[in-house]
């Protein structure tokens, strides 16, 4: 009888349990493999049990390991429940569902921005043992990690918002070439950075290894280091980078170490999918610090840049980690609402920047095309008067003249990387008129003057904008003019800004 009970299970695609006052477990009890999902979340298994009507289950994916299914329950002959989602506050939970079809679970769901929609196959004990998400302990935080790098903000250029994740060696040394020819690394800019997309598998010693578009990572490195130039590299704590490729979960020490060895000099560590593992201001804390504390012990210099969008208060405790810049933000894109939205009002405590720590509110996109002269002018004035890391994110070889003017000009320049490390801030707002200040270390004051508005519009500005009582010199950073006086008045046009430094 037994037998012929544990035959109509397996038939059903069933297991039974006979010490259970409930016998009948649900067609979805045990270990379904998932071999061919797409790569994002990377589902690779999913496992239910039941006990006495109750159902628990989870499903295992590449970038969030195991994901608990809340509230099981099967409604007309489906498995529903909820997963918790992530980086959307209008939905920390999505409806998933499995049915049944041709003896395959079909598991539906969303979670961030991707969809899953993958077939799996009944699996064996041993197949969900090596499929088995493994945990990465998070050390505690030790004491506060020392950084002697960027007295002034950091400045150079990211592969990112030009290239995005396609991104190669080839085009790495053309970028560190034009930066030389263009005059772009006189100007101040050093850094060549390599954002998202370098990665390719780790090999059996769990040493991460470039894709195949990076050949020799140790050649590119001496390459630009014989340009005068330095050079940065890009991982995240979580399992996956935000493009989905492999991230330092687990092997943040043996990363660090790989980066070192490489040559690199700036790490830019992105939060992405290490969110759903770290998740309040203590663990973010302390995923940073595992990383900061792991560069720190290769011995060698890095910059360390913190992208963790802003969360957690992280200019409070940036330095404590070893950054020296960190996100206050989402992503810039290449127009004028958003980098607005970010520079006037998304830019970081003014009192959490200063030499060694900066608050970073994404890279440049001037050059890019997708932002008008005015708008333009107003998005590196913005960033000079914050005191922002000036990190380039266009096609250096397609520099145009204007383009190369604005992001050289020596006068703004100098606002940004003056050695008082004051954030400029809005003293005054008046209509769509905005005046920032920011103190230097010569005791002048830079003044900014915005027109967030449409149209244009004119606004006097006074040396008590400067808090100065006389001004006996005034000086026009974006054209060079000087004068001993303020004018009665500045036009500035839409969406424009004027940039001044007041003695
Ligand atoms: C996140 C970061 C970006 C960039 C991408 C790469 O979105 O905020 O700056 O690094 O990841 O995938």
């Amino acid at each position: 009888m037994k037998r012929a009970l544990f035959m109509a299970a397996a038939l059903l695609g069933t297991s039974l349990s006979l010490a259970s006052p409930a016998l009948a477990k649900t067609a979805y009890d045990g270990v379904w493999v998932f071999d061919d999902t797409p790569p994002t979340p990377g589902v690779t298994m999913m496992e239910v049990t039941s006990r006495g009507g109750r159902i628990e289950g989870k499903v295992t994916t590449k970038w969030y390991g195991p994901v608990e299914m809340i509230n099981p329950r099967v409604e007309n002959g489906e498995l529903k429940f909820e997963a918790r989602n992530l980086n959307d506050k209008e939905h920390l939970t999505r409806p998933w569902s499995v049915a049944l079809e041709d003896g395959q679970a079909h598991l539906k769901g969303r979670i961030w921005e991707t969809d899953v929609d993958s077939k799996g196959r009944r699996g064996k004990a041993a197949e969900a043992k090596a499929r088995a998400f493994q945990f990465a302990a998070l050390p505690p935080l030790g004491a506060p990690i020392p950084s002697p790098l960027a007295a002034t903000p950091p400045m150079g250029w990211s592969s990112w918002n030009k290239f995005a994740e396609h991104i190669d060696d080839k085009t790495v040394r053309a970028m560190a070439d034009a930066m030389v020819s263009s005059g772009l690394r006189d100007a101040g800019y050093l850094y060549v950075n390599i954002d998202d997309g370098w990665q390719g598998k780790r090999d059996a010693n769990g040493v991460l290894q470039p894709n195949a578009k990076f050949p020799d990572m140790k050649a590119l490195t001496d390459y630009v280091h014989s340009k005068g130039l330095k050079i940065g590299i890009y991982s995240s704590q979580g399992p996956r980078t935000c493009a989905g490729f492999e991230g330092s979960y687990g092997h943040v020490k043996t990363d660090a170490r790989t980066f070192a060895d490489w040559g690199f000099d700036y790490l830019k560590y992105d939060l992405c999918s290490g969110e759903w593992f770290y998740d309040d201001a203590d663990t973010v804390k302390r995923s940073y610090y595992e990383m900061g504390a792991a560069l720190q012990a290769t011995g060698r210099e890095f910059i360390f840049s913190l992208c963790e969008y802003g969360r957690f208060d992280v200019g409070s405790w940036g330095r404590d980690v070893g950054g020296q810049l960190w996100r206050t933000t989402g992503d810039i894109t290449d127009d004028y609402p958003t980098m607005a939205k970010i520079g006037f009002d998304k830019n970081g405590k003014p009192e959490w920047a200063g030499p060694h720590g900066w608050n970073d509110p994404d890279m440049l996109e001037v050059g890019n095309g997708g932002m008008s002269p005015d708008e333009y002018r107003t998005h590196m004035t913005l960033w000079a008067m914050s005191a922002a890391p000036l990190m380039m994110g266009h096609d250096l070889r397609e520099t145009d003249a204007a383009t190369l003017a604005m992001l050289t000009n020596r006068r703004v320049i100098a606002v940004d990387q003056d050695a008082k490390g004051v954030q400029g801030k809005a003293v005054r707002k008046v209509g769509s008129m905005e005046v920032w200040a920011k103190p230097l270390a010569n005791g002048q004051v830079a003044l900014a003057l915005f027109n967030r508005g449409d149209t244009a519009a004119s606004l006097a500005l006074t040396p008590a904008d400067a808090a100065l009582a006389t001004v006996s010199q005034v000086e026009n950073l974006w054209t060079g003019a000087k004068s001993s006086r303020l004018p009665s008045s500045y036009t500035v046009p839409p969406r424009g800004a004027v940039m001044l430094t007041l003695k």
